[in-house]
């Protein structure tokens, strides 16, 4: 099966809005594989799931690994993974070999990399990317990397830094970037960013006048300890999850679990002896 390419997503602009989600495992990809367009493998892994305080300590290894169980888990999606802090931008040349990881190693089509205004990351470095044939993502406005120097904050809400936001937009497209994420801007930016470019814009925290939207799966499936603002929660897995497991103790306590259907017997017909119920586990 072919998975959607930049060229699917640039044909599409305007015609339906573009999905994409943040995930970080092969269940979770298998779920979003019909779904949605993107599944990027954010660095939001560090708060979401690997109990970081924040994205800075995720390692390159930790990122690629859950890129490739993500791309294990889907076959039509693309898969993005977003490269971790300091992974690039240190040198053009690392910045590139490491990009290239995410396609060798991880089987991922493409990454994204936060290219805040104040720099990080050299518009070269993102030239010599795309032209070792690696697809990039930007990624504009709030910038959780930049946490020590900007805190979680809207970003573009003065007129200066508002064009400088659109200003580092069209720098990056000019450096082949093949879409760029806008993330916690007014609307009103979001819309004029997305007017200027020729490449996809999606948004989160960034209204409705962009081209596509993403959240982090964990945020919008109410997994999350606490969501931003701009997140809708379509559900409470986290509730889910906490009855599930105080059932699960009340019942080992209370001597219910396992019941006659969930152990084996000492005759060998009388039950099936495949573990695994039939799936492939
Ligand atoms: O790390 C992430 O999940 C992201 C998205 C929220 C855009 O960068």
């Amino acid at each position: 099966m072919n998975r959607v390419s930049a060229k699917d997503l640039f044909e599409k602009r305007g015609d339906e809005p573009i999905v994409m989600v943040a995930a970080y495992d092969a269940p979770s990809a298998e779920i979003l594989d019909d779904v949605a367009d993107i599944i990027l493998v954010g660095d939001s892994v560090g708060n979401t799931r690997l109990g970081y305080d924040d994205t800075l300590p995720v390692t390159l290894d930790e990122s690629l690994s859950h890129t490739a169980a993500v791309a294990r888990g889907s076959e039509r999606a693309m898969v993005v993974g977003d490269m971790p802090f300091a992974s690039f931008g240190v040198s053009t040349e690392r910045s590139a070999e490491n990009a290239a990881r995410y396609l060798k190693e991880a089987g991922a089509q493409a990454v994204k990399l936060e290219t805040p205004v104040e720099g990080g990351v050299s518009v070269e470095t993102v030239r010599r990317m795309t032209e070792l044939g690696v697809p990039v993502m930007g990624h504009v406005g709030l910038t959780p990397q930049q946490v020590h120097r900007k805190g979680y904050k809207v970003q573009g809400r003065d007129e200066e830094e508002a064009d400088a936001i659109l200003e580092r937009a069209r720098e990056l497209e000019e450096a082949g970037v093949f879409s760029v994420v806008l993330e916690s801007v007014p609307e009103s930016l979001g819309a004029r960013v997305t007017d200027a470019l020729g490449v996809p814009t999606i948004g989160i925290g960034a209204g409705r006048e962009v081209d596509g939207q993403v959240l982090v799966l964990d945020d919008l499936v109410g997994l999350s300890d606490g969501t931003p603002t701009f997140v809708k929660e379509y559900a409470d897995v986290r509730g889910v999850m906490t009855d599930a497991v105080k059932e699960y103790a009340k019942e080992v306590r209370e001597g219910e679990f396992p019941s006659d259907e969930h152990i084996f017997g000492d005759s060998r017909d009388s039950k099936d002896d495949d573990t695994d119920g039939g799936d492939d586990r």
